[in-house]
């Protein structure tokens, strides 16, 4: 009898212990939102873009040139293209001196043919009705006009469409033609035949845009691809690195003014990505600039996002030079610091200035209204504040007005991490990027990463995170995580000034990064289940940050739930967003505290997906995508029932 009353209390016991536990995970949950008094403003800034030319991102990407190599200056002269009969490079007497290499077609009396063939960025993409403007430089090398015949030729060798141009005059001349493809081909390539023997001309820059891009601008971009970043409504746009503003070497830094002025003028840079993994080689891999720091602003206007350039510190990329002495010393420091007093100019400077009255013959007198200024991408250790020192010396000196982003290096903890925002700390950086690229566990645990942030500090500028899982696929339980883990980022608006998924772009035919924002071919743009998340978080950011919590703490993982809250001022809308990473249903009650009496009617999104592994692809482009739907809410107080695996907002309207 003793021994089974001493069962008893032990079950008794056990029970008493567990019961907590167990009501963790099967009961209610509450939640409450202070809407009585809003707190931290979110930035307009807050949820931003970054662009680097990584994955095909420009040329072959967002920028809607057709061809590769178009002014014969890769290392390979010829590459990207096909030549047959007479065709040589030269460089004598060029046509623009800093892209001086230039082909000459030679159709002789012996050869059966001569001619060039271009086959874009694995191939042109045409499409069916669409018109595409045909351009190049020429000069005739006899007396004789030479013929040419320009041909949309598809991957099954169709001609879709051909036009003569006439090189006449022994004098640099630009030559155009309009043709309209016949049919639809994400493989086609450009045909350009001498059509009589005895001709002879010297060509270059031989270019083919579509003639619908971006708000039709000629050397546009391409639309599609531009909608799928207007469609997020970026409050931020960094651009154009990345590893890419260092450079592997410091000669093949991205320098700005390269980018600026007529697109046939700018000099060629082999881009980093071409040979930097040895397992995704991409030896054509080069930058013609033709999206260069012009566009760049055009772009960031268009789109409503706030520019953030990053320059080169002086500093080539650390992880390709261990050698200090590969980066410019100190004492040379003054032309990279001038690069960023000129941008300034360039950006904001009244026509009267050099930099300015460029901007302006560009065709953008008004400034583009830049505010910001990142100095440095992943620097790390002592040779970078010593470097951004001078230069926040300048700019300080030069334009107050302007806010300095520094790095904190390549990694979102560390000895470098601290070292780093120690660092920025005593030269008073504006802000400090941080960067971080991990696994869905990482992320899930790191949500409550900038509750404990000095808000008196500089502010945190999220400028480069994915969600890296084993797959490294573009999955909706990645996007998920980041989902998750963006309610610490809104909760904490206080310090969050800024955020950037990265990268941004990937062609499917010639990634070199994997995850990446967007998916593209030559005809196709996918948006990823993490787009969505950005887009959710971007077009529905609200005004002022909600205190949100359960039990008296934020929600940063309790039962698998991440909670923020946030109100419009503008609607009056109060916008609640709540991830479930459980695979379990989750009741919760939601108490609004100041929030409207009676029945509500709210905006609820839903982003779910049965497999983790879910992606879009171009077969199947919305598989992860949010629904929407309106539902009736009791008033202030309401249950919910959140979906296993599953990611919410609700858009209540309180009028
Ligand atoms: O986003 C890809 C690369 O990741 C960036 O170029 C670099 O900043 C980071 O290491």
């Amino acid at each position: 009898m003793k021994y089974i009353k001493t069962q008893i209390l032990w079950a008794g016991l056990i029970l008493l212990v567990l019961l907590p536990v167990f009501r963790g995970f099967s009961q209610e949950i509450t939640i409450t939102v202070d809407a009585r008094k809003p707190g931290a403003p979110i930035q307009p800034t807050m949820w931003g873009l970054f662009f680097e030319d990584i994955n095909f991102g420009a040329d072959g990407g967002l920028y809607a040139e057709l061809i590769k190599n178009r002014s014969f200056e890769f290392d390979s002269r010829l590459m990207g293209w096909e030549s047959f009969g007479g065709v040589t490079v030269h460089e004598e007497n060029p046509c623009f001196d800093r892209n001086p290499r230039y082909v000459r077609l030679s159709y002789t009396t012996e050869l059966n043919t001569t001619g060039l063939e271009n086959r874009g960025f694995s191939g042109i993409g045409l499409k069916a009705g669409e018109k595409y403007r045909f351009s190049l430089y020429g000069r005739s090398r006899g007396e004789a006009p030479v013929i040419l015949l320009i041909q949309l030729v598809s991957r099954g060798n169709d001609i879709l469409n051909t036009r003569e141009i006439t090189i006449e005059g022994k004098e640099w001349q630009k030559y155009e033609a309009e043709l309209t493809a016949t049919a639809t081909d994400a493989q086609a390539r450009l045909r350009i035949l001498v059509k009589e023997r005895g001709g002879c001309a010297d060509l270059d820059h031989i270019s083919l845009f579509p003639a619908k891009t971006w708000k039709n601008r000629p050397n546009g971009l391409r639309e599609d691809l531009v909608q799928a970043l207007a469609d997020i409504r970026p409050g931020l746009f960094r651009f154009p690195g990345g590893c890419i503003v260092e450079g592997t070497t410091i000669d093949t830094r991205y320098q700005w003014k390269n980018t600026v002025g007529p697109v046939e003028n700018r000099p060629l840079n082999i881009n980093r990505w071409n040979y930097i993994f040895a397992h995704r080689r991409f030896p054509d891999y080069y930058q013609s600039l033709g999206l260069g720091f012009y566009e760049y602003f055009l772009l960031s206007e268009d789109i409503g996002a706030m520019p953030l350039p990053v320059l080169n510190c002086g500093m080539s990329c650390q992880f390709e030079n261990s050698d200090d002495h590969q980066h410019c010393k100190v004492e040379n420091l003054e032309p990279y610091i001038q690069d960023a007093l000129d941008l300034v100019e360039f950006a904001n400077g009244p026509g009267t200035t050099h930099w300015g009255k460029l901007r302006s013959d560009m065709g953008h007198p008004a400034p583009f209204n830049l505010k910001y200024i990142a100095i440095g991408n992943e620097q790390w250790g002592e040779l970078y504040p010593e470097r951004l020192k001078p230069f926040i010396d300048a700019l300080r000196a030069k334009h107050p007005e302007i806010k300095i982003v520094g790095s904190s290096g390549p990694y979102p903890d560390g000895k470098e991490f601290d070292y780093g925002w120690q660092e920025m700390r005593r030269l008073k950086a504006d802000l400090v990027d941080e960067h971080y690229y991990r696994p869905p566990e990482w992320f899930l645990a790191q949500a409550d990463r900038y509750d404990s942030y000095d808000p008196q500090g500089p502010k945190v500028f999220a400028g480069e995170y994915a969600c890296h899982t084993q797959s490294r696929k573009n999955s909706f339980e990645a996007a998920l995580s980041e989902a998750a883990f963006m309610t610490g980022l809104e909760r904490n608006a206080a310090v969050v000034h800024m955020t950037a998924y990265a990268p941004l772009f990937a062609h499917y035919d010639n990634w070199q990064w994997r995850p990446d924002l967007i998916w593209f071919d030559n005809l196709n743009v996918v948006r990823t289940p993490s787009w969505y998340v950005q887009q959710l978080y971007s077009t529905l950011d609200g005004t002022h940050v909600l205190t949100t919590t359960s039990l008296g703490k934020p929600l940063t993982g309790q039962n698998g739930l991440y909670a923020s809250s946030v109100t419009d001022e503008k609607t009056g809308d109060i916008i609640l967003k709540i991830a479930n990473t459980s695979s379990e249903t989750r009741k919760v009650n939601y108490l609004i505290r100041g929030g409207a009496k009676g029945p509500l009617t709210a905006d609820r999104y839903l982003l779910t997906s049965s497999g983790k592994e879910d992606e879009n692809t171009p077969e199947e482009p919305f598989r992860v995508a949010p629904r929407k739907e309106q539902v009736n809410l009791a008033g202030a107080e309401f249950t919910l029932s959140l979906e296993p695996a599953s990611f919410q907002v609700f858009v209540i309207h309180q009028k």
